[in-house]
């Protein structure tokens, strides 16, 4: 199906978003720290036309499904057209002068959802994108982003933080995204051309991971209330351990964030240094810090990244949010045939996809 055969007409405007994998930095954006992603090639497309029907018509290609409104009234149950009418509503919200214009929107996306690599992002930096070329707001990058976090943090309501618009907005692929998120301050770093950073699968259960993320938010707002600091990010380890929390629970969620912040600032100079084996070290110990001190893993995932080590790869990580989805692993090119054979005899080639 293409915008033509739904709306029977072209559109006029055009735009998309990539999907991220975050390299390393988990948990910490919105707790003021670093974080280090890339832009993968999977990618949202929306193409719009305005419309004189006095309604948004909007057809998603992956559902095979069209929905049309012409309020922005939040449904019950939230679902993918939520996501619509929370872009228009934040925009239409930030551009008083504008007035309400029909329109037909059609989305196309190869983006796997639910796997911690950011496809509701991806799909709101498209959406905004395409609105700021149709209605010539002429906003920066930076600014789309800060409007995409607004639609997940106020309309839709999941307390995430600004990494996965950001990088969405921002980044290039083949290039690493090191974020500042208190400042918003960043350098895109080339990735050296011998490292293979290689994305795996594996199940996620949606709901649980949206009710986790959150829990996980609120305990280290706990414990920057226990630590009297605006943010965790702040806090750099020496001081961390000199200073006492005693809730043993927050006290390890806020250990993991403190302790990948570093590991993030040290990765970051591992890129510049090619340094393979120091940045998969540093990997191998988000992955401990965060199956163990921020207990976000699963036991398949686990075994994702015990496999990944042992057939060869420096370092492997669980990727994104939490709770399930992809894994990545880097591996150094002259490994890369071995590591792809050895892990075939566990997993479906499908699983698996090269950055
Ligand atoms: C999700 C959120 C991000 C970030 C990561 C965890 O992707 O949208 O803001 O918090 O989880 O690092």
């Amino acid at each position: 199906m293409s915008f033509e055969d739904i709306f029977q007409e072209d559109s006029s405007v055009v735009n998309s978003a990539h999907a991220r994998v975050n390299l390393i930095g988990e948990h910490t954006d919105y707790t003021g720290g670093y974080v280090f992603p890339s832009l993968l090639n999977f990618k949202t497309t929306i193409q719009i036309s305005q419309n004189n029907k006095k309604i948004y018509q909007v057809y998603s290609e992956n559902f095979n499904e069209q929905k049309n409104f012409t309020d922005f009234i939040k449904s019950k149950n939230i679902d993918w057209i939520d996501y619509v009418k929370g872009c228009l509503f934040v925009f239409y919200d930030e551009n008083k002068y504008i007035p309400n214009t029909y329109l037909n929107i059609f989305i196309s996306s190869t983006i796997p959802m639910g796997r911690g690599i950011s496809s509701s992002s991806a799909l709101c930096v498209a959406i905004l994108k395409t609105l700021n070329n149709f209605f010539k707001s002429q906003y920066s990058k930076k600014h789309i982003a800060i409007l995409a976090q607004k639609v997940e943090r106020n309309y839709i309501g999941v307390s995430g933080g600004i990494m996965d618009q950001m990088v969405s907005s921002i980044g290039i692929t083949r290039k690493a995204f090191f974020l500042d998120c208190l400042t918003l301050k960043y350098d895109l770093i080339d990735l050296p051309r011998n490292w293979v950073f290689c994305l795996v699968d594996s199940a996620v259960q949606r709901n649980l991971r949206d009710s986790a993320y959150n829990e996980r938010y609120n305990q280290l707002k706990k414990a920057e209330q226990y630590l009297g600091v605006e943010y965790l990010g702040s806090v750099k380890p020496n001081q961390f351990y000199k200073n006492k929390i005693n809730d043993e629970l927050i006290l390890k969620r806020a250990r993991h964030v403190i302790t990948e912040n570093d590991r993030v600032l040290k990765a970051k100079q591992s890129i510049l240094n090619t340094d393979i084996k120091l940045f998969g070290k540093l990997m191998n110990e988000s992955h401990l810090s965060y199956a163990e001190d921020f207990e976000a893993s699963t036991k398949d995932v686990d075994l994702i990244i015990e496999r990944s080590i042992s057939s060869g790869a420096e370092g492997a990580r669980l990727t994104g949010g939490g709770f399930g989805g992809f894994t990545v692993s880097l591996i150094h090119s002259n490994n890369y045939q071995n590591w792809k054979i050895n892990m075939s005899k566990f997993y479906d080639d499908k699983i698996i996809f090269e950055v």
